[in-house]
């Protein structure tokens, strides 16, 4: 199977190369690469590990886009949420090439298509216009990553590992979600590309479901430490919720506030009203990936903070700034 990725030297692009390459069966991975991003470490790494690596521009005509696709069975797009346009010349492109298999960047947590999540709509967007050029697709959600799950602790320990410390608890901390490793994301993409049951269809996988106050209580115990809970009533959130986004839509619909958005949008959604969960999931026509792959071994939560309070967690995104990073231990969000 040609696989094609674009977004390859991204957090999900990079643990997708990883699980095709160590769990794919007869998998022939192309990364398609911004020529700037060539020299990153991130696709130099790919490249000595078999990874093709070929120079490409979203911003190309179609018919380069074309003839960087033609071939490939399967393209995966895991590139930032906020390019549908980007994202839909990608799909006509794969569209004329003959692509067996379109995935667009989802990979997210389960959500209901519309007034719910501000990037979400982006990418519902995005799958409208895939179902209407008939384009063969599977969409991918993954629940929440781990490794956006940790609060700070006091000590300040475990700070390397957190690009957003999650020290706010939504309601009383007792809402569920549905989390996954970053690093078992490629193993699961290996198996729902290979899988024909998944064609034109979207599958929700997770790892583990946790509350809030599971998770602090287990840092508590591997730390010795107590953390802070900030805790947010529905009422606060709701408001945050509203107040992004009359700044997004009524005010100015900019880059910075759509961020902004996002990140009181996504408690809202995963905490508090219970998206991401398997059977708001399956309301919202996903297959399970539970169901499809029971034998999936994944990382275990507990042993992931393990990882973490052990020095060897490692943050997302350590190069980049999003300009809503926490300053001096206070709250991302
Ligand atoms: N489930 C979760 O908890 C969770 C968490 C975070 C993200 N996500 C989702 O995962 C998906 C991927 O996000 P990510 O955070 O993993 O990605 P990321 O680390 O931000 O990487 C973005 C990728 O997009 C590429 N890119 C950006 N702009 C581009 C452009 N104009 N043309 C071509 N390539 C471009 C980058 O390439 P360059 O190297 O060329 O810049 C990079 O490979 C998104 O849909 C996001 O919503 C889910």
């Amino acid at each position: 199977m040609k696989v094609a990725i674009v977004g390859a030297s991204g957090e999900t692009g990079q643990s997708i190369i990883k699980g095709l390459l160590q769990h794919g069966e007869n998998v022939d991975i192309t990364a398609l690469v911004r020529p700037a991003s060539i020299s990153k470490p991130e696709i130099e790494s790919v490249k000595e590990q078999g990874v093709t690596i070929v120079p490409f521009e979203l911003e190309a005509t179609h018919e380069e886009l074309v003839g960087a696709l033609t071939g490939h069975d399967v393209v995966i797009c895991c590139i930032i949420p906020w390019s549908a346009d980007s994202q839909k010349a990608l799909a006509d492109a794969a569209k004329t090439a003959g692509v067996k298999r379109f995935v667009p960047s989802a990979f997210g947590p389960s959500c209901p298509p519309d007034g719910v999540m501000a990037l979400r709509e982006i990418k519902e967007d995005v799958l409208n216009h895939i179902k209407k050029i008939c384009l063969p697709y599977t969409v991918i959600d993954v629940g929440w990553w781990y490794q956006s799950t940790l609060p700070r602790l006091p000590s300040g320990k475990i700070d390397y590992a957190l690009k957003f410390p999650m020290n706010n608890v939504i309601g009383d901390g007792n809402y569920t979600t549905a989390l996954t490793d970053l690093r078992d994301v490629g193993k699961y993409v290996a198996r729902i590309i290979a899988d024909p049951r998944t064609l034109n269809s979207s599958v929700f996988v997770y790892n583990e479901i946790w509350t809030q106050e599971q998770i602090f209580t287990l840092l508590e115990k591997g730390s010795g430490e107590k953390v802070a809970r900030n805790y947010l009533s529905k009422t606060e959130v709701e408001a945050s919720v509203e107040a992004a986004r009359k700044a997004y839509y009524d005010v100015d619909r900019s880059f910075a506030n759509l961020l902004g958005l996002a990140v009181v949008q996504y408690p809202n959604s995963i905490w508090l009203r219970g998206d991401n969960l398997p059977e708001r999931a399956k309301y919202l026509g996903y297959l399970s990936g539970k169901e499809l792959y029971p034998d999936v071994e994944h990382v275990k939560f507990e042993e992931y903070v393990a990882e973490v309070l052990a020095g060897k967690g490692k943050a997302p995104y350590a190069n980049r700034i999003f300009g809503f990073e926490p300053k001096d231990g206070a709250d991302s969000k």
